[in-house]
């Protein structure tokens, strides 16, 4: 079986976002993981219209060529790692139109996230943990939350200090997320190539 391979979405596109800085942390300690291979993808450089299609793709063929192309993209993992802050309890309205815009290219595939913001990003995984659902995807236990004081600490609306400062808070939730990911990745990547044989 090839290596899973596992996109690193940064969810936040603000002009002056703070989400850059955990994803560089996280995309930092990647390397040291030889079980799966990495992407970064930040939703900056792929602007989608506000979903306009007569459904998703599970139904209907996406028509916008934006959409198309992101989905093609999408396609090539087989799991997911999102950068996500957390807007008004749930995630950024970025975020769930860039889901939306795909449909048969998360199903079957693990999801995990780095959440920050005062109470840790839980609020917004939780969403995005239920919108998985739908999308048929596998929302794994173990995630990386930054929050309370630990927030504050690398915000630059608190001390501004690297994350590297509260590395030792989060290192262990964030090996225990990517092995979430692997052995799921692994999983699904199986039992999908399965059911292409049993449909060929
Ligand atoms: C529109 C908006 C809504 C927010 N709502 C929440 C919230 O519900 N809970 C929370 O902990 N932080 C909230 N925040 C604070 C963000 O989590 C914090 O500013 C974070 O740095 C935003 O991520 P970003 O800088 O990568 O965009 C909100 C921020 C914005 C801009």
């Amino acid at each position: 079986m090839t290596t899973p391979r596992i996109a690193v979405i940064v969810a936040s596109t603000r002009t002056d976002r703070f989400g850059g800085k955990p994803a560089d942390w996280l995309w930092s300690k990647l390397p040291e993981r030889r079980d799966m291979t990495f992407e970064l993808i930040d939703l900056r450089d792929h602007p989608l219209p506000f979903f306009d299609e007569a459904a998703t793709n599970a139904f209907v063929e996406t028509k916008d060529p934006a959409a198309r192309a992101w989905q093609d993209l999408i396609r090539r993992f087989d799991g997911y790692i999102f950068v996500t802050p957390e807007y008004n309890h749930s995630i950024p309205g970025a975020l769930k139109n860039a889901l939306d815009q795909a449909y048969v290219e998360w199903k079957h595939k693990p999801i995990a996230a780095l959440a920050y913001g005062s109470m840790g990003g839980a609020r917004a995984l939780e969403h995005l943990r239920q919108i998985s659902v739908e999308l048929q995807m596998v929302a794994v236990r173990n995630a990386v939350h930054i929050g309370g004081p630990d927030f504050y600490r690398v915000s630059p609306i608190g001390d501004d200090d690297p994350i590297s400062a509260i590395e030792e808070h989060i290192a262990p939730s964030l090996e225990a997320m990517l092995d979430d990911v692997a052995w799921w990745a692994r999983a699904t990547m199986a039992a999908r190539s399965q059911e292409r044989k049993e449909a060929a």
